[in-house]
């Protein structure tokens, strides 16, 4: 799907001879399990947090940078590049934890009532556990890089409470997929980059590992949970998550970062919002996402417009 092409293969063909399959729940649980079992990690011990913070790396890979490759960037001495990314970095973190805690209600609402015993319900209590101890790794990775816990806007904020209050099947895990996966393309760069910071790059291949058997869950829940809606339903649904989507995505980069930097605000934002190499990153860490709810038919119509606006499509 090219990025200025509005996935239109939806709603024209019949959803049950689509090539994605519907796998059985308990039997994905069980592997998921099993490999939980063998490797998790406790970022508490398995980081060290005491190692030195050096001044000459990167938050985060710079070409991830929302001002990379534009004049400010240029301007900007290393050290303030650092900076940036640093706080950068800091505010995706931050917006992690934000929609961490989002998305653990939605799937203890998901989970209450259920029956204890199958490998699904204790997989969805693991994935919760998972997601606690990433936020607190988050929380400390910003504090070590002397970053404030950035929010996102107030608004979104808001909009955060009702969403997890309400939002249920594939929407829920649509929007759970979409955080997921984008934070995954970023970190994977991050991880294996010797540009970026020793913390920055361990708390990055936990999260990789850790959320790839979450991505998996949510995909299979996607899969079953979108296959018996209506067609008001799934219009309806669509601009649900495509709205979810669109917060979350906006609300990585907090504005105050460049003030942090030392940069005028103003002219950081205008720059960032015209910046085609970034919005060309977004869109390449989407395409896998958005093929996929394309292709559970969870995108069309107006949400198209929204993923638009965000540089997911
Ligand atoms: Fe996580
Ligand atoms: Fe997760």
């Amino acid at each position: 799907m090219s990025s200025t092409e509005a996935p239109t293969r939806v709603g024209k063909r019949d959803l049950a001879t689509r090539e994605v399959k519907v796998t059985d729940r308990q039997e994905v649980a069980t592997r998921l399990l099993a490999s939980s079992a063998k490797k998790s990690y406790d970022p508490m011990v398995e980081v060290d947090w005491d190692a030195p913070v050096p001044d000459h790396l990167y938050g985060m890979t710079p070409e991830w940078s929302t001002l990379y490759r534009t004049s400010m960037w240029d301007e900007m001495s290393l050290e303030q590049q650092v900076t940036l990314t640093k706080h950068e970095v800091s505010s995706i973190m931050s917006t992690g934890i934000w929609f961490e805690m989002i998305l653990m209600q939605l799937i203890v609402r998901d989970m209450y009532g259920k029956d204890a015993s199958t490998p699904h319900f204790q997989f969805a209590l693991t994935e919760i556990a998972d997601e606690c101890r990433h936020s607190i790794m988050f929380a400390r990775a910003s504090e070590r890089f002397g970053c404030p816990s950035y929010l996102p806007s107030r608004t979104a904020l808001e909009l955060g409470r009702i969403f997890k209050a309400v939002a249920v099947g594939a929407t829920a895990y649509g929007a759970i997929l979409v955080a997921e996966e984008i934070l995954d393309v970023m970190q994977r760069d991050w991880m294996k980059d010797e540009r970026v910071q020793p913390i920055a790059r361990t708390t990055s291949k936990i999260h990789v590992l850790e959320e790839a058997r979450h991505m998996r869950f949510a995909r299979e829940e996607i899969v079953r949970r979108s296959e018996g809606l209506s067609r008001a339903q799934r219009s309806r649904e669509r601009v649900r998550l495509a709205g979810g989507a669109y917060f979350i995505t906006n609300s990585l980069v907090n504005p105050a970062v460049y003030a942090a930097a030392g940069l005028d605000t103003k002219r950081a934002l205008a720059a960032a919002k015209s910046n085609e190499h970034y919005k060309a990153k977004m869109r390449g860490s989407a395409s896998k996402l958005m093929g996929f709810l394309d292709e559970v038919g969870m995108v069309g119509g107006p949400s198209v417009n929204l993923y638009k606006r965000v540089n997911l499509l």
